[in-house]
């Protein structure tokens, strides 16, 4: 997979569906992840594991993303994520949240190269897909480079780097230089990632950085245009600002894609968060934010979007 210049659209947990991947997609993202998925789920047989790696052909590039700590689950996941033919399968070397970092899954794998080197090569040599990381600058001390080598020497075809360390959780600001440094280290490609923000953001960190890629992933929240107003930046200094009406318009999209399955209240549940990023910066809109929290229907939601669009 050529990843040289691609802008790519981060796996986030509870956002990165596949409705608001395909919408990425279709706004300029090149490649796209699953949401984290269990290995120990997938041994269990987890229905709602196995959900989540579902994707469309519309999301490829895809990647199905796996976290766990034993070779035996790793390998096993690695596997059964191949039989669903996504483009890659990439392992989960960054997430912090204390409950994965407890079973010693996630960023916690950072903490000892020698069983990292284990549990990579064990994916690596489970499936004949290309195998990435998206990694944190290390655990509690910046080894963004070591653990960078060990990757590339178990096989990883690329990796992603979040420019923090995992104790930092999403405090302090994400360490371009060490996500220079790694790219400076190792021959694989390198996407950088953290706390971009603005087209102009980009350009900067991409270019000083002088990573392969860029992955976006909060800016892209209730924002999607993000991908190719990037894109429109770099390639001609300037891009092109949404209207109100082009917000509501993909917000309407979004909840009928949303809601097209499963249970639609657990679906209209889930999209008040998409609501409230679509209505960043829109004045006077706590009345609107106020309904959206209490409805359960589908064609209210569809009003609420139309008088708010007549209002542009
Ligand atoms: C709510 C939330 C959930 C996340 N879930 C995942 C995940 O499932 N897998 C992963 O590798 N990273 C996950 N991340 C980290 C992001 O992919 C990304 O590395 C991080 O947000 C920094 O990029 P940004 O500043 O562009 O958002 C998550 C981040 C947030 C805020």
């Amino acid at each position: 997979m050529d990843l040289k210049g691609k802008i790519i659209l981060a796996p986030i947990a509870g956002i990165t569906d596949s409705p608001f991947r395909q919408i990425c997609m279709e706004h300029g993202a090149d490649v796209s992840y699953s949401e984290l998925v269990s290995a120990d789920g997938l041994m269990r047989g987890s229905k709602k594991t196995v959900k989540l790696m579902e994707f469309s052909e519309k999301e490829r590039p895809y990647g199905i993303q796996i976290f766990g700590g034993t070779i035996e689950a790793m390998s096993a996941a690695a596997e059964s994520a191949s039989e669903l033919h996504p483009d890659f399968i990439d392992i989960n070397l960054g997430c912090s949240v204390p409950k994965i970092i407890k079973q010693g899954y996630g960023s916690a794998l950072l903490k000892s190269l020698s069983h990292l080197k284990d549990i990579v090569t064990a994916v690596v040599s489970s499936t004949r897909l290309p195998v990435s990381a998206k990694i944190r600058i290390g655990f509690n001390s910046v080894r963004g480079v070591d653990i960078a080598k060990v990757l590339e020497k178990c096989g990883v075809s690329f990796i992603a780097v979040h420019g923090r360390l995992a104790v930092q959780q999403f405090t302090g600001e994400a360490d371009w230089s060490e996500i220079k440094r790694i790219k400076e280290s190792v021959s694989i490609p390198v996407i950088g990632n953290g706390d971009i923000k603005t087209p102009q953001q980009a350009k900067k960190l991409w270019e000083e950085s002088k990573v392969d890629a860029i992955m976006i992933g909060r800016a892209a929240f209730g924002h999607p245009w993000i991908f190719s107003q990037i894109k429109s930046f770099i390639m001609t200094g300037s891009f092109e600002e949404v209207s109100l009406e082009e917000r509501m318009d993909l917000l309407r999209e979004h909840y009928q894609a949303a809601c097209g399955r499963g249970n639609i209240k657990e679906k209209l549940r889930e999209m008040r968060k998409h609501f409230h990023w679509y209505m960043k910066g829109v004045p006077y809109s706590k009345q609107y934010k106020e309904r959206i929290n209490r409805t359960e229907d589908l064609e209210e939601v569809m009003e609420i979007i139309s008088k708010i669009k007549t209002r542009s």
